[in-house]
């Protein structure tokens, strides 16, 4: 099911259905209700028949039989919609085919046309329009002191793509917000242990603590061991809480090292969020459930206050049974601020599945207290984004070698470091400066990592495997950045100035696999659509790697570029090939390489 409608004029699938709705209003004019059905032809067994098909004639038949009209079976009705369509420059032929298909042939001077248009106009013009002004993705969202893993690892390449796709629509306002797990009971016992360890305050600085994951262990064994020590950690929350400087000053500190840690992550991986933890709406939290309680949405229940949901069997817990606040009231508090402060429309949240039924809750709440529409497809609306677990080749649990906690640095370096040695094999690099080896390594390393976890479907469950994906053949980042640099490899070849040839150059699509690859470059924006629209990466991933696979197959080895009579047509088409490239490289945040 899609998730939201986009204004797409740049989609050839739009562009046939309007014409098809032409068509469509003449050959059964009494049924207005009939939309057109039009979808690009996937090749069976390599082979396509047409490029697109309108597929309405079998239901316009199936609802009019039995009417006087005239029409004795769906391929008729289909020879109708074929005779009834106005003159379009897009089409060069249609035809019936089986019980009533309309097959259609794109013009391939049209389909040459739009691509000259994208060399000229930029790729920019592609992108479609979204209904909302304001939008924010809740990503990343890692926890202070407690462990940044590979679920958030997952929710940051996923995050971070889906706010690249909506950038690419230009809305008013992008949020890519970090709900930073800032706040709760495991300061009491990280600070207990801080003022133990160093009890000059002066003292604990980064280098101190060294490694917060090992000292969040530490001070968990003592929380889990001694009593008084529980007991004091109990009262450093208090006292926390209750806003007691030296208190404070030791919570900052605990949350400063550990985000100059995240910071690491995202810095190589290239993403940029906008920090607001869930302490910034610890004040928040009372006013917001006073108004939930004036709506009647907060009942009693053993001690604990909470709201009941429809569908759900156990209720969420707004006020924990000791009058404390959880991570709930906060996702309470922090989604009445973005719709009501931060006037945010389209609100998504990408975490893993196994929050289905925290957010599903939360949305329902709000339906209650009227503070969302009813209908769950009217704005202002919120979006859980699930994704499923990352695996370790033995199938279990993705964790490293030796510490049960993922050093997200470490693995992000490791891919890295993969990389570099691959290249340094290489005779090719020897002319290679240092810098552009580091670089190099880590454009395909990182985006390696990304690629591998975009390319399946988020739902299901992936396997983390460096050796599958520095794989340089196959589904990979690395078999995409060869083709990239290889085209790249080809301009250069040629000696000509893309620009010039640019400015009245023309396409021309005569062979018929020239014809394939400016089939599947215009298709760009509906794929876009389709990708956006149900919030899945992986089908933009899939695009990217038949287009690959078309040049790279189909165009590349059997159209000579360089040399040939047809040069300047190949080079633009080249040239088109590698804008729609990297832009698909852009909205996965991959950084392309132009030399490999
Ligand atoms: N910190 C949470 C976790 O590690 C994710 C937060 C997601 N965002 C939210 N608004 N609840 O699971």
């Amino acid at each position: 099911m899609a998730h939201i409608e986009l204004d797409c004029p740049a989609s050839v699938k739009k562009q046939l259905a309007k014409v098809f709705e032409v068509s469509l209003r003449t050959t059964v004019p009494d049924e207005r209700d009939v939309v057109p059905s039009v979808d690009a032809c996937a090749a069976k067994s390599g082979v396509k028949f047409a490029d697109y098909q309108c597929n309405n004639a079998m239901g316009i038949f199936a609802k009019i039989k039995g009417k006087q009209s005239g029409f004795r079976g769906p391929p008729a009705v289909g020879q109708a919609i074929v005779k009834n369509l106005p003159q379009s420059e897009m089409i060069e032929s249609c035809s019936v085919a089986g019980p009533g298909f309309v097959n259609i042939v794109l013009s391939k001077k049209w389909i040459a046309e739009r691509l000259e248009r994208l060399l000229i106009d930029g790729i920019d013009n592609w992108a479609p329009r979204l209904p909302v002004k304001t939008v924010l993705v809740d990503f990343s969202s890692p926890n202070v002191a407690k462990e940044m893993h590979v679920g958030h690892l997952r929710s940051t390449i996923i995050g971070d793509t889906l706010a690249r796709m909506l950038e690419f629509c230009r809305p008013e306002t992008l949020i890519r917000r970090n709900h930073l797990g800032d706040w709760g009971t495991q300061f009491g016992m990280l600070i207990a242990h801080l003022f133990d360890t160093f009890p000059n305050p002066e003292d604990f600085n980064e280098t101190a603590i060294g490694d917060l994951q090992a000292f969040y262990k530490a001070s968990k064994v003592r929380f889990d061991n001694e009593p008084e020590f529980k007991q004091r950690a109990h009262l450093s929350v208090v006292r926390l809480q209750s806003g007691e400087e030296v208190y404070r000053k030791a919570w900052e500190r605990i949350c400063d090292i550990s985000k100059a840690e995240f910071e690491k992550v995202y810095q190589r991986l290239g993403v940029v969020l906008e920090a607001k933890g869930e302490s910034y709406y610890n004040d928040l939290i009372p006013p917001t459930l006073d108004k939930l309680d004036k709506l009647g949405l907060i009942q009693e229940d053993d001690g604990a206050r909470v709201i009941f949901v429809e569908g759900a069997n156990i209720p969420i817990i707004a006020v924990k049974r000791d009058g404390g606040y959880n991570y709930s009231s906060t996702d309470i508090a922090s989604l009445w601020y973005r719709l009501n402060v931060e006037k945010v429309e389209w609100n998504i949240y990408v975490t893993d599945v196994g929050q289905w039924q925290h957010f599903d809750m939360l949305f329902k709440a709000f339906r209650r207290a009227g503070w969302l529409p009813k209908d769950e497809n009217e704005f202002p609306k919120c979006t859980h984004v699930g994704f499923g677990l990352v695996l370790g080749e033995d199938g279990k649990r993705f964790r490293t070698r030796s510490s049960d906690t993922i050093r997200l640095v470490e693995l992000l370096d490791e891919a890295k470091k993969r990389c570099k040695a691959s290249l340094l094999e290489r005779d090719a690099v020897k002319d290679w400066t240092d810098d552009e080896i580091e670089k190099t390594a880590e454009a395909v390393g990182y985006g390696a990592v990304k690629y591998a976890d975009l390319r399946i479907n988020r739902l299901t469950n992936y396997t983390f495997s460096f050796d599958q994906m520095l794989n340089d053949k196959g589904n990979t980042a690395v078999y995409l950045q060869y083709a990239h640099a290889r085209i790249c490899s080809i301009m250069r070849k040629s000696g000509k100035d893309i620009e010039e040839i640019k400015k009245n150059g023309k396409i021309v699509l005569d062979h018929e696999d020239e014809r394939a690859l400016g089939l599947h470059l215009i298709q760009f924006p509906e794929v876009f659509e389709e990708s956006l629209t149900n919030l899945l990466p992986n089908v933009l991933c899939e695009y990217l790697y038949n287009l690959t696979e078309i040049f790279t197959k189909k165009f590349y080895t059997n159209c000579q570029v360089v040399g040939s009579a047809e040069e300047t047509s190949r080079l633009l088409l080249c040239e088109a090939t590698l804008i729609v490239m990297r832009q698909c490289f852009d909205l996965l945040g991959i950084v392309p390489v132009y030399r490999l």
